[in-house]
């Protein structure tokens, strides 16, 4: 009898299928993968593929970046309800009232946030390339808006000297880490480096080495001569970059970190989303089209 990662192997074919896999998928769902990355990363990816179907191995807003931009493409997300807790702190209403209070106020949006708010703003922005488009687009702006990552923004203040309106959403996976986490392992672990995802607490940014998205953590890990590393994010990167550094040692800042959005994947979610052709994603073309343009700005803006 096949197994399940040949029979995922075997329909991926027939159904010119790519599989795109979050840094933070279970470990098997991200070793069936065809590429596993970041936001951009696999937006780019999404963007740039042939394949006529993408399984979308991440959270709903991610695969629905992925159908604004490629809309001839068929989108799937093996799991509806993997959704993501800090783009649904924020709906299109709330964006469109915030505007009324600051009117000639820019908008820069999180790309972790619904199509509806993706809608309402100028900008789109990753944590990959937030800090730069910040600078080089809106710069000398007296008003932006930016939603709904209140510690994001606080990062990309600090690396900038701008100032925003803040919306105060937030990640309930990197809102667990606390400093006493990263002071704790690094005491544990003296000779290690900190990295951590600038969604988490300022508090927690300040002690970190490396404060990057999670394919900059990742790039981070393998250009660094350090050999144990204390990895403030979710913990499933984790997984990736043992497999990329089999030398080096990694400690979770917090075993809490878990997103249980993401764990909602699984290898069998995965073969039935390429059976069925399900769940697929399709956010009206209205608020699609609305959307694109500050999708396509994001994608111009690569890390260096
Ligand atoms: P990146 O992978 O783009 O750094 O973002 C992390 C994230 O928010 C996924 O939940
Ligand atoms: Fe959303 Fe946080 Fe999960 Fe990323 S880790 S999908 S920001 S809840």
């Amino acid at each position: 009898m096949e197994n399940i990662i040949e029979k995922i192997q075997k329909l991926k074919k027939e159904r010119r299928a790519v599989i795109l896999a979050h840094n933070y998928q279970r470990p098997e769902v991200q070793d069936v993968a065809d590429f596993v990355g970041d936001s951009l990363g696999l937006s780019l990816q999404a963007a740039s593929t042939d394949a006529e179907v993408i399984v979308f191995c991440g959270v709903h807003f991610m695969a629905e970046t992925a159908k604004i931009f490629s809309p001839e493409k068929t989108v799937l997300l093996p799991d509806p309800d993997a959704g993501c807790p800090m783009a649904d702190m924020i709906n299109g209403e709330q964006l469109r009232e915030l505007k009324a209070k600051h009117p000639s106020a820019k908008v820069l949006c999180y790309v972790n946030t619904s199509a509806a708010v993706k809608a309402e703003c100028d900008l789109c922005c990753t944590s990959a390339n937030a800090v730069t488009m910040a600078k080089e687009v809106l710069k000398g702006e007296p008003e932006i808006i930016f939603v709904p990552d209140q510690y994001l923004a606080a990062y990309v203040a600090e690396q900038t000297g701008m100032k925003f309106i803040v919306w105060h959403g937030f990640c309930p996976t990197h809102a667990k880490i606390l400093p006493e986490d990263i002071e704790r392992e690094k005491a544990l672990h003296p000779r290690a480096v900190v990295i951590v995802h600038p969604e988490c607490r300022p508090a927690v940014t300040h002690l970190a080495d490396k404060v990057a998205s999670t394919e900059g953590m990742c790039r981070y890990v393998q250009e660094s001569a350090a050999t144990e590393i204390i990895v403030g994010t979710e913990v499933g990167i984790i997984h990736r970059m043992k497999k990329e550094n089999p030398g080096k040692v990694f400690y979770p800042v917090s075993e809490q970190a878990v997103c249980p959005n993401m764990k909602r994947i699984t290898l069998e979610k995965v073969l039935w989303s390429l059976q069925d052709k399900v769940h697929e994603v399709n956010p009206p073309v209205e608020i699609a089209k609305r959307a694109y343009d500050s999708i396509e700005r994001m994608l111009n803006y690569r890390p260096k």
